[in-house]
């Protein structure tokens, strides 16, 4: 028997690199997917490939932000499988801005898009699964920046929302516990995937980036897809309200 057969997983953000190789990882184990995601055309591409391995799959295009999406992103999944047993959460923006030239508006979305999605899609899963008695787990997208004021450059929206994502993860944890319902967070490094894509065209960023990481290199969306598995797993009961760093070092120094 595989690990998630028969469960099914809402994976926001899924069309983007982390959520799709996650979505991957967990499909070959057995879980059913449903994809949502701003991305209308990146999301048919993902479902072609998901679907081209066998995996159950399902999607659903719009702003994450918005509540009346989630909610009808959610009722479609249910009609397509009739329940939901984890949630990974996985849409991000990150202006890469200095605070003081940053226009409320980008801050704003930081925090719609960061903070507000992960709330909307979380209650929505979580009352399902409280009604329908299921000992869910949930998983959110934070990020080294959540942990720690610095990086290569100023990035306050970024750092403030994913640190928020933190507490968010440790009180959703706290909330949900007598329900069995376990939240959990990992926060990546730097990882090899289209988010980063400016930093990687910047040699002199990608020396620092080896330079503040101890294993000297990027992570892999693989890599932080099989963390994210593991939190979701039966390996995992006894872990909620942790922020998993899954960052080669960079906040042990
Ligand atoms: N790539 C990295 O270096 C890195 C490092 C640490 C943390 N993270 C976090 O991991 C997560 C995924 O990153 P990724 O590298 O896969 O990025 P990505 O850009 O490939 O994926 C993000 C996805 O979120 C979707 N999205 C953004 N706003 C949305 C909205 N309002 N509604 C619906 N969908 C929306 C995008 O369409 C995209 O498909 C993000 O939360 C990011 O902050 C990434």
């Amino acid at each position: 028997m595989l690990p998630f057969e028969g469960q099914v997983v809402v994976i926001t953000g899924g069309a983007g690199a982390i959520g799709l190789a996650t979505a991957h990882l967990l499909g070959e184990q057995g879980a059913r997917i449903a994809l949502w995601d701003a991305n209308a055309a990146a999301l048919e591409n993902a479902i072609a490939e998901l679907s081209g391995r066998g995996v159950q799959c399902t999607s659903h295009a719009g702003d994450l932000s918005d509540e009346s999406q989630v909610e009808t992103a959610l009722a479609a999944a249910l009609t397509a499988y009739g329940r939901v047993d984890m949630l990974v959460t996985s849409v991000g923006v990150s202006p890469r801005e200095d605070a003081i030239s940053q226009k409320l508006s980008t801050w704003q979305r930081s925090l719609d898009v960061n903070m507000t999605s992960i709330f909307l899609a979380s209650r929505a899963v979580v009352r399902e699964m409280i009604e329908r008695g299921i000992k869910g787990r949930i998983v959110h997208l934070g990020s080294i920046m959540g942990l720690s004021g610095g990086g290569l450059y100023p990035n306050l929206a970024y750092h403030a929302t994913k640190g928020a994502l933190v507490n968010m993860t440790r009180a959703m944890a706290c909330e949900w516990a007598d329900h069995g319902v376990r939240v959990n967070s990992v926060a990546p490094t730097w990882v090899d995937t289209p988010f980063i894509g400016a930093l990687k065209a910047d040699a002199e960023a990608m020396q620092r980036i080896s330079e503040v990481t101890p294993l000297g290199r990027l992570a892999t969306p693989d890599e932080v897809a099989h963390s994210i598995a593991f939190l979701l797993s039966s390996h995992s009961a006894m872990i909620t309200g942790h922020t998993l760093p899954v960052d080669g070092g960079f906040l042990a120094k």
